[in-house]
C-alpha cells in the first residue's frame, strides 16, 4: 500500500494541487492499467452530456474504470466546480430492506468494451465491499418511479458534497466504484485530461469512445 492508495481507500478521493507531469505519471503507474484516455473539453455547442457546458448530475462512469483521474489543463472562466458525493455514506442512510431493493435495480451501461455488461446493479458486493454504479439518465423509467430510487436520488442531492475547483495542473482522483461525480455549469471553455484505470484488468479492446 502507498499514500495515494491509502487515501483513496479511506476517503474515496484524492486532490493533488499543482502536480507535475512526472508526478502524474507516477500516480498513474501506482493505480494500474490505463484503459481510457480522453480529452474532456466542455463547450457550449456540444450535444454530448459529458462535453456540454450544462450542470452535470451525479453519476459514475463506465464500471470497468475503478479509478478516474482528471488533470486540469484549462479551467472555465466561471463555474466548472467538480462535485463529489460519497455513495457509501448515502447508502448507510437506507434501511436494510431499501439496501436490498437497491441492489435489484439495474442501470444501463454503454458497451464501450467487449467486457461491459448491458447493465449493472446500483450496488453490489465484491470481496466484502460495496461497488456502486449509478446515473439517473441511464435508469429506466419504471425504476425511476420506485420509492427506493427516489429516496436514493434525494439523499444524493441533499448529501454533503465535496466541491473542488480545479486549477491548471491540479489532479483529482476518485474511486469510481464509490464516489459519484458531477459538476456545476461551465461558462467559457474547460479542458480536462481524463484517465480511466483498473488495477487488475485490461479490456481486450475498445469499441468506441463515450465523448
Ligand atoms: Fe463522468
Amino acid at each position: 500500500m502507498n499514500f495515494l492508495r491509502d487515501q483513496l481507500k479511506e476517503f474515496g478521493y484524492s486532490y493533488l494541487p499543482n502536480t507535475s507531469e512526472d508526478d502524474l505519471k507516477t500516480h498513474l503507474n501506482q493505480l494500474g492499467n490505463i484503459i481510457d484516455e480522453t480529452d474532456v473539453i466542455a463547450k457550449s455547442d456540444s450535444k454530448s452530456l459529458v462535453t456540454s457546458d450544462k450542470y452535470l448530475d451525479f453519476h459514475t462512469d463506465n464500471h470497468l474504470a475503478k479509478y478516474i483521474v482528471w488533470h486540469c489543463k484549462v479551467q472555465a472562466k466561471e463555474g466548472g466546480i467538480s462535485l463529489l458525493c460519497d455513495a457509501e455514506s448515502v447508502f448507510e442512510r437506507l434501511t436494510n430492506e431499501e439496501k436490498k431493493e437497491l441492489s435489484g435495480i439495474h442501470v444501463y451501461e454503454h458497451k464501450m468494451y467487449p467486457e461491459n455488461r448491458n447493465s449493472n446493479p446500483i450496488v453490489k458486493t465484491v470481496d466484502g465491499e460495496n461497488n456502486f454504479y449509478y446515473s439517473f439518465w441511464l435508469a429506466r423509467e419504471k425504476y425511476r418511479e420506485l420509492p427506493v430510487f427516489k429516496k436514493w436520488r434525494e439523499l444524493i442531492q441533499n448529501a454533503n458534497h465535496i466541491r473542488i475547483l480545479l486549477n491548471v495542473n491540479d489532479v483529482l482522483i476518485i474511486d469510481n466504484h464509490r464516489i459519484l461525480h458531477g459538476r456545476t455549469e461551465i461558462i467559457g471553455e474547460r479542458y480536462l485530461k481524463r484517465y480511466w484505470l483498473n488495477p487488475e484488468y485490461l479490456p481486450t479492446r475498445k469499441l468506441y469512445s463515450q465523448t
